[in-house]
């Protein structure tokens, strides 16, 4: 019999919904639809997770990052630095409040953005660098800490799918003047539809996300500033309740099948792993890996009731919507060629120890049979 391996775990993670249920209804009793108690306490609980003074929950992580940017001063004609592989989200977050996103390219050996390129990126309008800490890795945290230093750019960690990841001890989203966080329910940390976090260390910045989110009003009959409605539903935070401290345990089993899958993927010459950094916890929010003829592998793998995914095949700048930004095909020659051979397989805390020896035999007889 061939084992299934589905991509989300959804099924499994609520296939006993009544203790969520309960506590949607407890909010529907309370009636505290809007920026309710669960809100509140969801965010003290966000913020000793993180090990940060303050978290701020948002409407999604897009608006996470909007306000954030928003936050440190950011503004029309400003550029802000950031990944040309990253999701469409950070761009367009930049974007939104008229910066303009000037993009640099990965590193060879992993996903995240190159921070020598960053360097090189710098004009005398660069604000901003958003480092993007995709799959749930790192970018080089010193080295690009010291680059925004020496030339007064403000940093907003993009860390919306590195929740509980860490470089040298130092958590994901608490480099820079804020850290922001996706609550999508396909990320680590995952509501019933959309929720964001900010999180910051900066009291004043804090106070002013607090507006940002809500009208910019200081109370019902004061408005402070011109704001947004961008707050975190009460009944999301509810939920968000009932697994924020959970985080660290599911954290931990994708690392145990992170190792797993590195050490039987590495026997396999087709197959290369990205650059592991010593220095690194990564959250393995996706587990990637460079693969040769990765179209035919993935066709082959769905084909035998194994899920994989391509994250993403075109990079953004190339995207017929970003053609405004005016960069070329070949501009980043690295995006270009991970999005040629990345391929992610399931990872979760829930993948059972078959579930995983299913998806790498059926790598290995795909090379074997070649
Ligand atoms: C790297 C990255 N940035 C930003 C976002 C935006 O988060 P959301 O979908 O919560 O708006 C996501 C996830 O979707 C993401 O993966």
């Amino acid at each position: 019999m061939t084992t299934k391996v589905r991509y989300s775990y959804l099924a499994e993670q609520f296939a006993d919904p009544a203790p969520f249920l309960d506590a949607v209804k407890a909010v529907v009793q309370r009636g505290d639809f809007t920026l309710g108690e669960a809100v509140a306490r969801f965010e003290q609980r966000f913020a000793a997770l993180i090990g940060s003074r303050h978290a701020i929950g948002v409407n999604s992580g897009t608006d996470a990052i909007k306000l954030a940017l928003k936050a440190a001063g950011i503004g029309p004609g400003d550029e802000v630095i950031t990944a040309a592989n990253t999701f469409i989200a950070t761009i367009g977050a930049i974007a939104e409040f008229g910066a303009v996103p000037v993009l640099v390219d990965c590193e060879a050996d992993r996903y995240v953005m190159d921070v020598a390129a960053v360097e090189a990126a710098i004009t005398p309008r660069t604000r901003a660098i958003v480092p993007v800490q995709l799959t749930g890795d790192m970018v080089d945290m010193a080295a690009l800490m010291d680059i925004a230093g020496h030339h007064g750019l403000a940093v907003v960690e993009d860390s919306c799918q590195a929740i509980h990841a860490a470089q040298g001890g130092r958590p994901a989203g608490t480099w820079g003047v804020a850290g922001t966080f996706s609550l999508h329910p396909l990320k680590n940390l995952n509501v019933w539809g959309d929720g964001g976090v900010i999180v910051t260390d900066d009291d004043a910045v804090a106070a002013r996300l607090r507006l940002l989110r809500n009208h910019g009003l200081a109370h019902r009959d004061e408005v402070a500033l011109l704001g947004y409605n961008s707050r975190l539903d009460t009944i999301q935070a509810a939920i968000g309740l009932l697994m924020v401290d959970d985080v660290p345990a599911s954290v931990d089993g994708r690392i145990a099948n992170a190792a797993r899958y590195d050490e039987a993927l590495a026997d396999i010459p087709q197959i290369r792993l990205p650059r592991r950094r010593a220095d690194t916890r990564q959250n393995y929010h996706l587990y990637m890996v460079f693969a040769e003829r990765r179209d035919t592998l993935v066709k082959h793998l769905n084909a035998h009731g194994i899920s994989a995914k391509i994250h993403y095949p075109v990079p953004l700048y190339r995207q017929p919507g970003l053609a405004h930004l005016g960069y070329a095909a070949g501009h980043f020659p690295n995006s270009d060629a991970q999005a040629d051979s990345v391929l992610s397989l399931p990872i979760d805390h829930y993948l059972t120890p078959a579930m995983q020896q299913a998806a790498i035999e059926a790598i290995r007889r795909f090379y074997e049979a070649a």
